[in-house]
């Protein structure tokens, strides 16, 4: 479904990924770990266009995608559920989900109805404008607008940051729900237990490098590993 192949990225002068290879398969979630400045959102953002690799390769459902830009890679299926949500607070939640449907312009997005009975807090919360809503409701809003777009991959850049812990517990579930759909998807997190307990393969990223990549089991029982790259 989703290949990186031994990409370097760049900002200006500064090297930040050096040589990062990863693949997702369809249905599959995997994790991408990492302390913070890893380079787990540089990764996102060279998948998904905003800051293109200087070398290496990206295919995407067996196109090459490298370099592409993001409105190319929304129409072919990718969505992104960026870092700080990125919700429109201006708008209600129901402008912030239709604007994804309309902008994405899929005929798969998922259907306002689909939407609510899967986040029945963004029905109640409807006609709320994005800064009336808590943390774990604009996460939910800023998940379900993705899924608006109808997305084959879904890639997730830590969807727990500043969430208390049993909000923490309910994204975990959802994240969950959505792969029993059959929906891939990428997920970058700092939260490992959340991501062990979802990923079906799991990558960790220290300093631009690839330095593991296996079954979470295996991180899971390397407590030296799990202390020296992600600090817990
Ligand atoms: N826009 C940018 N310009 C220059 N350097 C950046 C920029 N964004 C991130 N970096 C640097 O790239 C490295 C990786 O950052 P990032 O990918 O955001 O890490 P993570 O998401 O794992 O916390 C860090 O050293 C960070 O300071
Ligand atoms: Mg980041």
């Amino acid at each position: 479904m989703l290949k990186v192949r031994n990409i370097h990225t760049y900002y200006g002068g500064s090297h930040v990924l050096h040589d990062v290879s990863l693949d997702l398969e369809a249905g599959q979630t995997v994790a991408l770990l990492g302390r913070n400045g890893a380079g787990k959102t540089t990764t996102i953002n060279s998948i998904i266009g905003f800051v293109p690799p200087r070398a290496g390769s990206i295919t995407f459902k067996g196109a090459t995608i490298t370099g592409a830009p993001p409105y190319t890679l929304a129409h072919m299926g990718m969505g992104l559920v960026p870092q700080g949500r990125r919700i429109f607070s201006s708008l209600t939640v129901e402008e912030n989900l239709r604007l994804a449907q309309r902008a994405a312009g899929r005929r798969n997005g998922w259907s306002l109805e689909r939407i609510y009975a899967t986040f029945p807090v963004l029905q109640e919360r409807a006609k709320s404008g994005g800064t009336q809503l808590s943390g774990g409701e604009q996460q939910m809003l800023a998940i379900a607008r993705a899924l608006a777009t109808g997305p084959d991959v879904l890639l997730l850049d830590e969807p727990s940051e500043g969430l208390a812990p049993l909000i923490v517990a309910e994204v975990g579930r959802m994240l969950a729900a959505l792969k029993r759909e059959g929906l891939a998807m990428l997920l970058v997190e700092q939260h490992v237990a959340l991501a062990i307990s979802v990923a079906d393969v799991v990558y960790v990223l220290n300093k631009g490098q690839i330095v593991f990549s296996g079954a979470p089991a295996i991180l899971q029982q390397n407590s030296a590993m799990r202390q020296q790259y992600l600090g817990v």
